[in-house]
């Protein structure tokens, strides 16, 4: 549709490991409409963190397009990647292996409103804007990644991740990692942000019952390849392909 959000055409990625060739990503095509919180579900290795990375442009696709809010990004450099990047964050498993260590998570949060083209005099109010968002008080800004809980840092990268207000989150297991209780706030605090901001998802997850609670449409991806996809109570619950049934039985 025209106003997707995100287009994936055809793109494929082949590792080399040794002499054997992985076919992580082939031929894939998905779409995220504008406000819609897409699913992206299948077993460990199956390509869907491959899929995220090649979206986010951390690795080079062998074939296809990217196309993120109109704009065909799967060959841009430069300044025109880093301006397209400002509709695209990704939030990741381990949140403190996405900050520096040895910087404060307010000077990471202050960098991303830098990169944003927020004023100086303006971010530090904005920071602080921020974190209460996520729900944490300001006092957070003079912390190291290591000197704050699990959770705590997850609400901090998805406080930078929005700092720049942009129209897609990738979602790559940014749950797993985290105790019940506390993925259940994480979870609380995606479905406010989708609420009350303008923004997509793709949100990749082993959990189907996550999956089930915040995407509108799912697509189901075995051994590279999307093999279902359709709205989400229809796919885990009336699924079509054997795989997806298979699926749903070992997790179920
Ligand atoms: N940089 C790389 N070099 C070689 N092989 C890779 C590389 N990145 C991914 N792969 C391979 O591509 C396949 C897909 O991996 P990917 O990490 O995308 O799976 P995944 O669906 O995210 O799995 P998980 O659910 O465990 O996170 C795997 O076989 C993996 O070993
Ligand atoms: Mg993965």
């Amino acid at each position: 549709m025209v106003n997707d959000v995100l287009q994936i055409r055809g793109v494929s990625k082949r590792y080399q490991a040794g002499n054997k060739n992985i076919e992580a990503v082939r031929d894939v095509n998905l779409t995220v409409g504008a406000t819609e919180s897409v699913g992206l579900v299948g077993e460990s290795g199956c390509g869907k963190s491959t899929l995220a990375r090649l979206v986010a442009r951390l690795d080079s696709l062998d074939r296809g397009q990217v196309i993120l809010c109109g704009e065909d990004i799967s060959q841009i450099k430069g300044a025109a990647l880093r301006r397209a990047y400002a509709n695209l964050k990704m939030i990741f498993q381990d949140p403190r292996s996405s900050f520096d260590p040895r910087l404060t998570l307010g000077a990471s949060i202050l960098e991303a409103l830098r990169t944003a083209g927020v004023q100086r005099s303006k971010r530090k109010a904005q920071a602080e804007k921020l974190l209460s968002e996520v729900g944490l008080n300001a006092t957070f800004l003079t912390a190291k990644p290591r000197d704050v809980s699990g959770g705590e840092c997850q609400r901090a990268a998805i406080a930078r991740a929005i700092a720049a207000k942009p129209k897609l989150l990738i979602c790559d297991e940014a749950t797993s990692a985290l105790d019940v209780s506390v993925q259940a706030q994480i979870m609380e605090l995606l479905c406010k942000l989708r609420r009350e901001h303008d923004m997509s998802f793709l949100f990749i997850s082993h959990d189907l019952a996550l999956v089930s609670g915040f995407c509108d449409r799912t697509y189901v991806m075995k051994d590279g390849i999307l093999v279902e996809s359709g709205a989400t109570g229809q796919v885990l619950n009336h699924p079509q392909h054997d795989y997806t049934k298979t699926l749903i039985r070992s997790i179920v």
